[in-house]
């Protein structure tokens, strides 16, 4: 075969891009499907034609993100941040080999819309969210590591959700990430008063993640829909799906393992475990809804569906992982440094 000229100068470019791995799967095993990709109003692209920089230090990164020009942001090692990251649109901040990690102040994405974020963890984020994503369509949030810790005397408000998806936030798909020792994990919807904003919107593709030692919402979702497929749970202690406030969820061939107490319910009360400080008997919502696609494995934890909706397809296509290899698959390729994100 004889490549082009112009072929090899785009082979020169794309060394310094995220390329993919190997091994099993076929070579576009990491593209990105779902919600974030498939949607009315066009795959999420994040910086993609724009400059690429690199940043080291908190004061780069602050400014690489800000406009809405096109820009891939290459981060590099640990960054402690003075105040939170808010990314403009056309973005892609990418976590270049396997230590790109932000401290202290999370990443909020308010009003914006085509956003990437792989490849980066996010560890101990106190009285706040690690990622909150705002009013803000097309995000793509990818084998990225969410980190505190779980424990009594820590609770549930020492640190806030891992990556929490609010106010209409639409078209996202949140795939082969390792979320670990922490309490509130992601919340889809923040507020049932907040039906008129959110209603029709909060469409989200949850895939190949890696949930362990958490205590509640794996995700929990209101008002809108989430496609929940191929992910494993280990010891998620008290509640993983939660659907309530009108909400839909399609579950499909996810892995439990270890302490779980309920994988799954679309029962309104909002359990006391997810907020022991301010709502020590639990919150009452209405019901949500879901239906379930190809079979799970819930292994030692129970599902509580109180009612089955009409959400039992959805207009993307996707191969799942068989059930049997999903725990091998989700622990070998969730989380950093399983993307090859060379620096420039
Ligand atoms: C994002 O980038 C596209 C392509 O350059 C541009 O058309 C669009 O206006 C940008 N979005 C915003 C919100 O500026
Ligand atoms: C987002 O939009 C709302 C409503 O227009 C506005 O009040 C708020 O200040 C905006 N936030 C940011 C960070 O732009
Ligand atoms: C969402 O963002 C858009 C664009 O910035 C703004 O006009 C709108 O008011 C925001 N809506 C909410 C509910 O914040
Ligand atoms: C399951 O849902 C029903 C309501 O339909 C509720 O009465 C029951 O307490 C729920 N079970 C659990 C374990 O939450």
């Amino acid at each position: 075969m004889r490549f082009s000229v112009a072929f090899l100068g785009a082979l020169a470019v794309s060394s310094n891009a995220v390329s993919l791995p190997k091994y099993g799967g076929g070579a576009n095993r990491y593209a990105l499907i779902g919600y974030g990709k498939d949607n009315p109003i066009g795959a999420t692209t994040g910086g993609k034609g724009g400059e690429s920089v690199t940043a080291s230090t908190a004061e780069d990164l602050l400014a690489a993100v800000q406009g809405n020009e096109p820009r891939q942001i290459y981060v590099k090692g640990s960054i402690s941040l003075p105040s939170r990251l808010a990314p403009g649109s056309n973005k892609s901040i990418l976590g270049v080999g396997s230590n790109a990690e932000i401290l202290e102040n999370g990443i909020s994405v308010v009003n914006q819309t085509n956003v990437i974020i792989r490849n980066i963890a996010i560890r101990f984020i106190l009285d706040n969210d690690g990622i909150t994503i705002q009013n803000t369509t097309r995000v793509w949030v990818d084998h990225c590591e969410f980190e505190s810790e779980f424990s009594q005397d820590v609770g549930p408000d020492t640190y806030d959700g891992q990556l929490d998806l609010v106010v209409a936030s639409d078209w996202i798909t949140v795939s082969w990430n390792y979320f670990h020792d922490h309490w509130k994990s992601s919340l889809v919807g923040n507020s049932d008063v907040l039906r008129d904003v959110d209603f029709g919107h909060l469409h989200v593709s949850y895939h190949h993640n890696y949930w362990r030692n958490e205590g509640t919402r794996g995700p929990a979702g209101r008002f809108g829909h989430q496609h929940i497929f191929n992910n494993f749970y280990q010891d998620f202690h008290y509640q993983a799906i939660h659907s309530r406030s009108d909400n839909q969820v399609l579950v499909e061939a996810n892995v439990f393992r270890g302490d779980t107490r309920e994988a799954l319910s679309t029962y309104g009360l909002v359990i006391p475990e997810d907020s022991p400080n301010t709502s020590p008997e639990g919150d009452f919502e209405i019901d949500g809804f879901a239906n379930l696609g190809a079979k799970n494995d819930w292994g030692p934890a129970s599902i509580n569906i109180t009612q089955v909706g009409d959400f039992t397809s959805v207009p993307y296509e996707y191969n799942l992982t068989p059930l049997r290899q999903v725990q091998r698959v989700v622990k070998a390729g969730a989380g950093v440094g399983k993307i090859k994100v060379h620096a420039l």
